[in-house]
């Protein structure tokens, strides 16, 4: 089968320590995460104690070397811890998708040996908390398109960064931010140059936080840059090369969030199958009936579905980064596919459930308002269509 242009095995074997993995990753988040999950969604803490629990597990650098604090396993780790974590609460996986993804993976592919060492350790540990700051006010989709500034000093010492970045996961408790910003806006996108942000620094502050619909307990906001000094030794990857930083991490990423997505729709599924075995209407459980077995088919085929497109991400992924080669067009895909999965999968559960699932007393109104965010962040469903037609025309 051919992925990514090439041809190769398709497989995808799990190994001892990926069985361990992700049987330590279930029974923590059963154990610590989903108890406290509907509190922190009604409140909309940041939840701060769990997070340096999954730290501690060595969950927030499971693809980090263990010599930058990491765990030094794969993406299909990854996977499946994302995966376990999202079915207990999506809130808890957005902020280790965003420590072990978007932060991490961008300095251990293009960051210097010292960057790495400072850099990626204390975020892979789970002692401090990362983020990735790529969007603006007046640009999301539009990526490339930025207001704010950086401005080398005369003495060529430190770029004075100005300007305010908006939707940054976890960025009110955010230690270290990688930073995309426009060193040369004359040249577009060829003129964003990635910076890695130390936020206790003066000239960095926060701006108001979001009030959202879903993953309310992962706390997201914008950032203000005023006049903040940023060491020449602190540019990641070179001047000029932020854009294709952003892009070649969010690859990865997008295969993160369909993992998170496919976790939603896995916790609504089996929430919804529970049910259906034993809510009784007409006298007969409502499995029984054949309007709910077309639901319960139709949501176990789209996981299953998801399952594979994510697999076969995965496998070209590793593929990529051992050859030099992409996978953008199967990472869209898997987001594309898994997060829509999971808008069927909730919403079909909460209809299974009735009332009930229209109520905070179950979970499963929770999985359809966390559910939704998938199909937003790390490129909205319509970029990804664009991006997968755009590779598979062959245009720009
Ligand atoms: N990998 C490497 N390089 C890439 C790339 C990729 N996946 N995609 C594009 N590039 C390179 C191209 O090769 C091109 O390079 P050259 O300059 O050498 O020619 C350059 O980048 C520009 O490419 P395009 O002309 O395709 O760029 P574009 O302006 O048309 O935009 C886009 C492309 C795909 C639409 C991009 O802007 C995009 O992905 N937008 C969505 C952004 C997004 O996902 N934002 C979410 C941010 S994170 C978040 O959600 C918040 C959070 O905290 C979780």
């Amino acid at each position: 089968m051919a992925i990514g242009g090439q041809t190769g095995p398709l497989s995808l074997a799990l190994t001892e320590e990926h069985e361990m993995l992700r049987t330590a990753a279930r029974e923590f988040a059963q154990r610590e995460i989903a108890p406290v999950a509907a509190a922190y969604d009604e409140s909309g803490a940041f939840p701060l104690e769990t997070a340096r629990k999954m730290g501690e597990m060595g969950l927030m650098g499971i693809e980090m070397p263990e010599a930058y604090g990491g765990t030094g396993m794969d993406t299909l780790a990854h996977v499946l811890t994302m995966i376990e974590i999202a079915k207990a609460d999506a809130s808890h996986s957005t902020i280790l998708s965003v420590n072990n993804s978007l932060y991490c993976n961008g300095i251990l592919w293009f960051g210097t040996e010292a960057q790495k060492r400072e850099w990626i350790k204390p975020v892979a540990s789970g002692e401090q908390i990362g983020a990735y700051s790529l969007t603006e006010p007046m640009s999301g989709s539009d990526a490339g398109n930025m207001a704010s500034r950086a401005v080398l000093n005369e003495a060529g010492s430190h770029y004075i960064i100005n300007g305010r970045k908006s939707w940054v996961t976890s960025a009110p408790f955010a230690d270290r931010i990688v930073l995309f910003t426009m060193t040369a806006a004359e040249e577009k996108h060829r003129g964003i140059t990635c910076f890695l942000i130390d936020t206790s620094q003066p000239g960095f502050s926060r701006g108001k936080t979001e009030p959202k619909l879903g993953i309310r307990a992962s706390a997201t906001s914008e950032i203000i840059f005023d006049d903040y000094a940023c060491p020449v030794e602190h540019v990641l990857g070179g001047v000029g090369q932020g854009f294709k930083i952003a892009m070649t991490v969010l690859d990865a990423g997008r295969i993160g969030i369909a993992a998170q997505a496919l976790g939603i729709a896995e916790a609504a599924y089996e929430a919804a199958l529970m049910y259906a075995r034993e809510r009784e209407a007409f006298g007969a459980p409502i499995g029984t009936y054949q309007m709910i077995q077309q639901k319960i088919a139709d949501m176990k085929t789209r996981i299953e579905a998801g399952r594979g497109l994510i697999y076969q991400a995965i496998i070209a992924k590793e593929r990529a980064l051992a050859t030099g080669g992409r996978y953008t067009t199967e990472a869209s895909i898997a987001k594309l596919f898994c997060s829509e999965a999971a808008a069927y999968v909730t919403d079909e559960a909460l209809q299974i459930h009735g009332g009930m699932g229209y109520s905070k007393e179950l979970p499963i109104e929770r999985y359809y308002r966390d559910a939704r965010i998938t199909r937003i962040y790390e490129g909205t469903s319509e970029i990804q269509r664009m991006v997968i037609a755009r590779n598979e025309l062959g245009i720009r």
